[in-house]
């Protein structure tokens, strides 16, 4: 709900428990003046209290009042160069010269429904009551315009943010930097968490404690990235799993991003969320607009446990789209792992012979199936299929595969292209090059300049080819390098910072394009394993591959952190063989089942290698995922352990129904002492008052949770799994 109380001239957005709320100052100025649990009304500027603060100037028009200062005050939608010293929201080059933005309050509309953003992605409103407010706020000198845009998901808790700015003034305008969201809140000490980590290792939570500066998480590789993620939260210092209060935004968007935290000279933080001004200018001319991607924000005053859950639900319910988004996913068999390139009709044939009979239900055929693709140097951007891996093309063997009874997928990487491929050599000038520099290569491999509409509909028309060749069910998308040599042959010399987010721009409308012609195509997103895991992808790609790395016990890890932001039905999570290719460790089959069973599910090795007993423990496996997998991708998530604790020697987590009365536990020994100590472990989200069937024996929901569940002791890398059921 948004309310606007014309007395006290403030906006208020009301979610089911929170409250956020600005004023428009009589500066015109719009302030923030609350984001927290919700509130049965009230001005809360009064909790601003004006001080005449050294050094912190006043606007010409409060006169010889020293007490009103921009630099104090907090706001909406921060200026840059008139007092404000902070970070700033928006940074332009202006016409004369000049950089200043001074931005100040014009009109509102409140409107029922939820916005959208053209050419991007946003959380939606469909099925649920959704409202949006967008406030104009004007720079009277440029005419630059702002229009801010809320969106309010009640039911979720979730407050969505979007920027448009239109250039109302006679000039051209380069805007340098377009934030999102910026947040400022009251004085506290807080802990702020980014999730940082790296290829292989990716989402590491990382929690610092806030002290006075500017701390920041960003990427300029083109894409969201491995090593950062476009989330922030700050919590209070002694926030946990189950209380505490956490403010976190999550940016959809899945290029250059930039997080920042600012803790002020007097302990307030503003933390701003956007696009990275690395590289970045847009140039505006009079009457165009420029649109910033949406952030969407979810204030939890239970803590990171409940935070989590909130963006779980919306990000399944209403970011994801098409008919996969709340569905049962098929269980998939993957040869990358098994085959690397090495492979032909024949072989897959095999491997999806063995995982057809023990229950998968879907073949996904990875890199190497197009051009001369026999090895990573060669072959990216000749999407034909290569005859002598696969005679008569993908018909052929999605057939054989379909009469094996199972679905039949493929891998694509549409935005890079090798040197050494049919596509490069006719086309050198298509792959990102600056001029007289020489390229910078990635696995090989060059990045595609999608900005250029030849470039784009040749990718666009090569998907299509393909999708159209055969029944193909599925596709992973992936990505496999970070872009560099930045520039395009399609802009100006002075648009050139345009190129990052143009990039994005055409991989979404590519990803939009096939979402309108195949609705019933499921895409996974894929960029070397998770460097391209963020609400934007989640839009186009209800699940995207969590990790190149599936050795269970790090990927224990992996899901831990990806969680804090995204919920399990977008993990994709595999079992594959041991010792793992990465990690050189060897983790039970039974252990491998139940930590992929937290995500996606499926596999990623050739079953033929494995045991009669080992394929029963697989049947077995899948048959419990039929049943459980409601649980895993409706449930409400609860963390009941954390796996970068060094002193905790298990990892546990478990999925909850909705309505309480079902639960599965899944924990993993991470490490054993000799003579250790009594194991118990304290469940989380059931009903105190309801008894539970816990593996054949009757508990109370209170004691489940109050005093906890007796743990065998279990070895190194041991697994188990609870089911409970209320009786
Ligand atoms: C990186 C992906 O993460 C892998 O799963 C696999 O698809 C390879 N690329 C193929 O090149």
């Amino acid at each position: 709900m948004i309310g606007y109380d014309a007395k006290q001239r403030t906006l208020t957005l009301s979610t089911r428990s929170t409250s956020y709320q600005m004023k428009i100052d009589g500066t015109g100025v719009l302030l923030h003046t609350y984001y927290g649990p919700r509130l049965r009304g009230g001005d809360l500027s009064r909790l601003i209290c004006p001080e005449d603060r050294g050094f912190s100037p006043n606007p010409y028009e409060v006169g010889l009042e020293r007490t009103w200062s921009l630099d104090t005050q907090p706001q909406e939608y921060s200026s840059s160069g008139v007092g404000d010293f902070r970070l700033p929201s928006l940074e332009a080059d202006l016409a004369d010269g000049s950089h200043i933005v001074d931005l100040r309050y014009v009109g509102h509309t409140i409107t029922d429904g939820k916005y959208a953003l053209e050419g991007l992605p946003a959380f939606y409103g469909e099925g649920v009551a959704a409202q949006t407010l967008s406030v104009a706020l004007r720079d009277p000198a440029s005419g630059l315009v702002v229009e801010l845009l809320y969106g309010v998901l009640e039911e979720y808790d979730l407050i969505t943010r979007a920027v448009r700015i239109r250039n109302e003034g006679p000039a051209p305008v380069r805007l340098t930097r377009v934030a999102s969201a910026c947040l400022d809140l009251p004085a506290g000490e807080h802990d702020l968490i980014t999730l940082g980590g790296a290829y292989a290792r990716e989402r590491e939570p990382v929690r610092a404690h806030l002290t006075q500066g500017v701390h920041s998480a960003g990427s300029v590789r083109g894409s969201s990235s491995h090593q950062q993620n476009p989330f922030l939260v700050l919590c209070d210092r002694d926030a946990t799993e189950d209380a505490g209060r956490c403010w976190a935004m999550a940016l959809v968007y899945s290029g250059n991003f930039l997080a920042s935290a600012e803790h002020t000279q007097f302990h307030e933080t503003r933390l701003t969320l956007g696009i990275h001004p690395f590289h970045f200018a847009w140039t505006l001319r009079p009457g165009e607009t420029f649109t910033a991607p949406e952030a969407a924000l979810v204030f939890s005053a239970r803590g990171l446990g409940h935070m989590s859950r909130l963006f779980h639900r919306a990000i399944r319910l209403n970011l994801c789209r098409g008919p996969w988004k709340d569905a049962r996913r098929p269980i998939l068999i993957n040869n990358w792992e098994a085959t690397l390139f090495q492979f032909d009709a024949d072989k897959l044939c095999d491997i999806a012979r063995a995982a057809g009979r023990v229950g998968v239900e879907l073949m996904v055929m990875d890199d190497g199936w197009f051009g001369e693709r026999n090895d990573d140097f060669t072959g990216l951007g000749d999407w034909n299929v290569n005859q002598k891996k696969l005679p008569g093309g993908l018909a052929p063997l999605a057939e054989r595969i379909n009469g094996l009874g199972m679905q039949f997928g493929l891998w694509v990487e549409p935005e890079m292209v090798n040197e050494n491929s049919d596509l490069y050599r006719a086309h050198p000038d298509w792959a990102f090059q600056a001029p007289g520099r020489p390229v910078t290569r990635g696995r090989y491999q060059l990045v595609l300049d999608l900005t250029r509409p030849e470039v784009k509909q040749y990718v666009l028309d090569n998907l299509r080819a393909t999708l159209k060749s055969a029944p193909i069910a599925y596709v992973k998308w992936d990505m496999n390098r970070s872009l560099t040599d930045v520039w395009s042959a399609a802009l100006p010399p002075e648009r050139q910072g345009e190129v990052y987010h143009r990039f994005v721009l055409a991989v979404y409308e590519i990803l939009e394009t096939l979402h309108r012609e195949f609705p019933d195509l499921l895409i996974e997103g894929c960029s070397g394993g998770g460097g391209r895991f963020d609400c934007g992808m989640l839009y186009y790609t209800p699940q995207i591959w969590c990790s190149d790395n599936t050795d269970a016990i790090d990927r224990l890890r992996i899901q831990y952190g990806t969680s804090l932001c995204y919920p399990c039905c977008a993990m994709g999570a595999h079992v594959s063989a041991v010792p793992n290719g990465l990690t050189h460790r060897s983790v039970p089959l039974h252990t491998r089942g139940v930590v992929a069973a937290a995500g996606t599910f499926g596999y990623e090795l050739d079953l033929n290698e494995l045991t009669a007993e080992e394929l029963d423990q697989v049947r077995d496996q899948i048959a419990a995922f039929r049943t459980d997998w409601e649980l895993v991708m409706r449930g409400d998530y609860y963390r009941l352990g954390d796996p970068f604790r060094a002193e905790e020697p298990f990892c546990a987590w478990m999925h909850v129904s909705p309505d309480r009365s079902r639960a599965l536990v899944g924990l993993v020994q991470t490490a054993r002492h000799a003579n250790p100590v009594r194991p118990l472990l304290r469940l989380k989200g059931l009903d105190p008052d309801r008894d539970y069937r816990v593996n054949g024996r009757v508990c109370g929901g209170d004691e489940l949770m109050y005093a906890g569940l007796a743990l065998p002791f279990l070895d190194e890398y041991e697994a188990v799994q609870y089911h409970i059921e209320a009786v």
